[in-house]
């Protein structure tokens, strides 16, 4: 079955960074597909709405909402993403095979940049290997949300002719990672930056580009609590919180 989709990165948060080129491609799709994460993430799902109504012109298109299944927390962590992937493939292979037709547009919508902490391009590159679709897909790039909080912040990432490291929550709750240059930490479900000990700089945000958005910036030793205290009280209040956070060592960054 030849199948023809559109994987397009609308930014991380506010509706106005979405691109030219990702309005175009809203444009050219005939079925976009909407993800559904559950009640507590309805704000995502409205947003990505509000995006296609307000950006496609005309009504010449169909909104397929889709559940994204939940990744079980039971097992082994990589046993448990595996068996995740698999479902969310499988999930993927239904929307291409019964949504859309030979003559049609698919489009996922991903929220900030396609790259960055996302499978979407994995999933589809495992679907066109099992050989089930003939299957071919474009990317459009989006704002990710470590842009967003550097914008936010008007903090560069990284430091004079050194590296930048982005990660995991996971990650920097077992240590710090010793690459030397400035650390981005993302999808941190355990406040892993209140076990770091070294006082570096931290730069942190939370729904970055939305009306809920939160920042601080400071020391880490002097902020760490207040921090904390945030992320409590907007996870009693949303039931989620989406934060993504620099640590620097000191010195502002530069161009090299
Ligand atoms: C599955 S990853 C997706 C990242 C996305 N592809 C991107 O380009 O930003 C989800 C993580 O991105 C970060 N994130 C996404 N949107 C955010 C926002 N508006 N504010 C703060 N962090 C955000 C959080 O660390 C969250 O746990």
């Amino acid at each position: 079955m030849k199948r023809r989709m559109l994987v397009i990165g609308i930014g991380a948060g506010n509706p106005e960074y979405i691109t030219v080129q990702a309005i175009n491609a809203l444009n050219r799709a005939s079925v976009l597909f909407i993800p559904n994460k559950g009640d507590d993430k309805s704000d995502l799902h409205r947003l990505r709405r509000d995006i296609c109504e307000r950006f496609i012109e005309g009504s010449d298109y169909r909104l397929v909402d889709f559940d994204v299944p939940e990744r079980s927390k039971a097992g082994a962590y990589s046993a448990d993403v595996a068996d995740w992937r698999a479902a969310v493939q499988s999930t993927y292979e239904r929307l291409l095979s019964d949504e859309i037709g030979e003559d049609e547009i698919g489009a996922f919508l991903v929220w900030g940049d396609p790259s960055l902490y996302d499978g979407t391009m994995g999933i589809l590159d495992a679907i066109r290997s099992s050989g089930k679709f003939d299957l071919e897909f474009d990317v459009i790039p989006g704002i990710s949300s470590v842009s967003a909080l550097a914008a936010r912040h008007k903090v560069a990432l990284n430091r004079i002719g050194e590296p930048l490291t982005i990660t995991t929550g996971r990650q920097v709750s077992k240590r710090l990672p010793d690459t030397g240059g400035n650390v981005v930490v993302m999808l941190d479900t355990r406040d892993a930056f209140a076990s770091v000990t070294e006082d570096m700089d931290i730069h942190w945000g939370a729904y970055v580009g939305t009306e809920d958005e939160i920042l601080i910036a400071g020391r880490l030793s002097e902020v760490r609590d207040e921090i904390s205290r945030r992320i409590a009280e907007a996870r009693d209040e949303k039931g989620w919180v989406m934060d993504t956070y620099l640590l620097s060592r000191g010195e502002d960054g530069d161009i090299d």
